[in-house]
């Protein structure tokens, strides 16, 4: 008698027990498939199908002052032609200011016999794509000013008709006159709601102050947002299909919050939409928004050929033994890198390349084919930053982004860093768990565009070295084909890194110049 329900509870709690154990399975199996996913949905990279990224580095008077820019090139010569000359002036007004700076800084020197160390210009400018279809083109610039201590942000919008080449104005996707007043009472209303987080009535005094700044706020709101097109140029469409405005820094709110921006959901403006954007960012069914994917005209794709590469460069060289050299470009990947890929690939030739997050994230079909075939990919941060100078969230920022974004382009662990411009210090060095690679070999390849000049630094390498290029700039790439028979010549193996220092000798905060020094 006593027993009987000593059983059912036992029973009970094994049925219990094997609903868990099943649901513990169901579940694992379920959260699994889910994390397999490759991290960027097609969507992100088709976006990216045909473009590209050119970059230009410079650096001026004994690299006081640096430059660093990237824009896109699509298949269309006229949007081209308007980037080109945005980014023109950008250049030139960096040479420009970079010579005043110099004048500044050398004049002070003869006065004083000291340096003025801010007197130098950073430009950065860079680039990221917003939407892209097969009609429509939205891009943003954004533009890095850093003069005598003191930096500045802007953010350009360009919107393109991508067949006629015609640049188009936020205007363009309404079909309301009163777009401009809807833009400007929805913004306001965020822009109210977004000071009010990071304030309440206690941060005052008295109630009075708290009123005076509620109504200088709103005078500066209203302002920046009166109904003119001028106060609405800059904006995103974001992956979430919000219009993004950026308000520029004073527009809208005090300096110290910089550049401004909010999100207004497309659907919430679907009563003032074109008929056409309404179709286009498909705030309707989902089958139209398949088909708009595959409208995007598609990069001609040579398909990386496995076997071939598999088969070819049989004798596996040791460089313990055997004479080698490397050859690593940096600053890419970039409109000219698949040229160079395919020569490296003609001349059976491995090199490693130090990579940009940035540009890596437009060009992730040409990351894929650097690991396919057999190269060595390394992060060169995600925008070019000199690493000494940033907080550690943003040196975690600059190598993780890189690292992570290589991974899930390529399925590839990144295991080299060559910081940009090659500076480092302990401080860094003690934060890293990645050897810095350097250079033993330095053609000046940024400052000659000459081939012969380029051609004849690098051919002077000799078993052991690491050799600096850029895969941004044509005049190197025409230098490669000879630049390897010169170096084959001599009897030299162009590897990896890896294969050139071992794996063995990859560790953390190490700095690696050539196969022998190694501190
Ligand atoms: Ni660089």
């Amino acid at each position: 008698m006593s027993k009987e329900p000593k059983i059912n509870i036992f029973y009970t709690l094994l049925a219990i027990l094997l609903i868990f154990i099943a649901a513990y399975f169901v579940y694992n199996n379920f959260f699994q498939t889910k994390t397999e996913e490759p991290s960027l949905s097609i969507v992100e990279r088709t976006k990216y199908d045909n473009i590209r990224v050119y970059t230009q580095e410079n650096k001026l008077n004994d690299d006081r002052s640096l430059l660093h820019i990237s824009y896109p090139i699509s298949e269309n010569d006229d949007v081209n032609r308007v980037i080109e000359g945005i980014s023109q002036d950008f250049i030139s007004e960096f040479e420009r200011v970079a010579r005043e700076q110099e004048e500044f800084y050398q004049n002070y020197k003869k006065d004083t016999g000291q340096e003025a160390v801010s007197s130098r210009a950073e430009y950065v400018q860079h680039f990221d794509v917003s939407f892209a279809s097969s009609k429509y083109l939205l891009f943003h610039i954004y533009q890095y000013r850093s003069t005598g201590g003191t930096g500045s942000d802007d953010v350009i919008s360009l919107f393109f008709d991508r067949q006629s080449g015609k640049r188009l104005s936020l205007a363009y996707l309404f079909s309301s006159d009163k777009y401009l007043e809807v833009l400007a009472e929805k913004s306001r209303k965020i822009l109210e709601e977004k000071s009010l987080e990071s304030i309440s009535m206690s941060d005052f005094e008295k109630e009075s102050h708290y009123e005076e700044w509620l109504k200088m706020r709103d005078e500066q709101i209203r302002e920046g947002t009166e109904p003119r097109l001028e106060n609405f140029n800059s904006f995103e469409i974001s992956d979430e299909n919000d219009l993004v405005i950026i308000f520029d820094k004073y527009q809208v709110g005090p300096g110290s919050d910089g550049v401004i921006s909010i999100k207004i959901p497309l659907t919430d403006l679907a009563d003032i939409l074109s008929e056409e954007m309404k179709d286009l960012f498909n705030i309707v069914e989902e089958e139209k928004q398949e088909e708009k994917k595959e409208e995007i005209p598609k990069v001609e794709e040579s398909e990386p050929d496995l076997e071939a590469d598999k088969n070819s460069g049989n004798k596996k060289i040791n460089c313990r033994v055997d004479k080698c050299v490397a050859l690593t470009f940096d600053d890419g990947p970039s409109v000219y890198t698949d040229e160079l890929l395919d020569i490296l690939k003609e001349n059976d030739v491995k090199a490693t390349f130090f990579v940009l997050g940035r540009s890596a994230k437009i060009q992730g079909d040409t990351i894929e084919r650097m690991v396919i075939e057999g190269h060595d990919v390394g992060n060169h941060s995600f925008d070019h930053k000199d690493l000494r100078t940033l907080n550690e969230e943003g040196l975690a920022f600059q190598i993780k982004e890189t690292s992570d974004l290589i991974s899930s382009l390529a399925n590839y662990k990144v295991k080299l860093l060559r910081p940009p411009y090659g500076a480092y210090n302990e401080d860094l060095l003690s934060k890293l768990d990645m050897p810095l690679i350097l250079w033993s070999i330095d053609p000046e390849d940024w400052k000659d565009r000459d081939r012969d000049i380029v051609l004849a630094r690098m051919s002077e390498a000799r078993a052991g070295d690491i050799i600096l290029a850029h895969d941004i700039y044509p005049t190197t790439i025409s230098a490669i084909p000879e630049l390897i028979r010169n170096l084959k010549a001599k009897g030299l193996n162009f590897v990896s890194i890896s294969d050139l220092v071992g794996e063995e000798n990859l560790k953390g905060g190490t700095v690696i110049r050539n196969q022998s020094i190694i501190l």
